[in-house]
């Protein structure tokens, strides 16, 4: 199995949650020196998930891909989701590789498929996604069109808001499910146990943790802090 963005915080976890399942796990990193995990099972790649090379040969060397690949909220164009992917796919469809998970965010499902949201979280969701965000969610809807337009057999995993607080376990549903968290051992967790489910297959799952609690100011701070 192949980790894209294997260097981030979730990514860190998945991959730790898969050795600790016994697979082999290969994960991609620009700095690979950096990466904190040594395992006999653990091939840590050096590269850029946009170099069609790099992308080419980890692919090639692996039977299903995770990709928690992520860039920070900027002003500035985005292309790195949707690019990993285009990459990707083509090189999952040249080695003949089926299963492809990829993960986005709750920032991307319209407002009115979101049940019993709160009327600030109404009201901030669309703004969130015209003005700050809106170089990471469109790049990151570009990623779904080329993933979601590809033959493989695909899930797109959106999360809502990522903590680290120990996992407790997840709740999953198609298109949308209540919680405004979800603590990125359980994101890990799903991503995983999706690599022998059907249940999500071809669909947008979302994923949260239920009865979080979480300090909203403090994760806010923590998650811009961590760039
Ligand atoms: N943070 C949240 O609250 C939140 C909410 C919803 C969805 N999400 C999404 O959930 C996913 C995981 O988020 P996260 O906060 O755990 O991780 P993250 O901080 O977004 O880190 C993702 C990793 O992607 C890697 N990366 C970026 N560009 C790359 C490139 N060109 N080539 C190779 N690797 C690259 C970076 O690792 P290296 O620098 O080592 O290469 C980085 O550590 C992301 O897709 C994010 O957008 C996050």
């Amino acid at each position: 199995m192949l980790v894209l963005g294997a260097n981030g915080p979730s990514g860190r976890r998945t991959v730790q949650q898969a050795l600790g399942r016994g697979l082999r796990v290969d994960a991609l990193t620009r700095r690979p020196q950096g990466f904190p995990t040594r395992h006999e099972r653990l091939h840590v790649v050096g590269g850029d998930a946009t170099d069609p090379g790099v992308v080419d040969a980890a692919v090639a060397a692996c039977d299903a891909v995770i990709s928690v690949i992520g860039a920070p909220f900027t002003r500035h164009p985005v292309d790195v989701y949707s690019t990993s992917a285009r990459l990707v796919v083509s090189a999952m469809q040249r080695h003949g590789q089926r299963r492809l998970l990829t993960v986005t965010s709750t920032g991307l499902t319209p407002v009115d498929q979101r049940h019993d949201i709160p009327v600030l979280e109404r009201l901030l969701a669309p703004l969130a996604r015209r003005t700050f965000g809106r170089s990471v969610y469109d790049d990151m809807e570009r990623m779904e069109s080329v993933v979601s337009g590809s033959d493989l057999d695909w899930t797109i995993v959106r999360p809502p808001g990522l903590t680290d607080e120990p996992g407790t376990g997840y709740q999953s549903a198609e298109n949308w499910v209540d919680g405004g968290y979800c603590a990125r051992d359980d994101l890990a967790t799903l991503l995983l146990d999706q690599l022998d489910d059907t249940r999500y297959l071809r669909k947008v799952v979302a994923v949260s943790t239920p009865g979080l609690q979480v300090r909203t100011w403090q994760t806010i701070r923590r998650e811009l802090l961590k760039r």
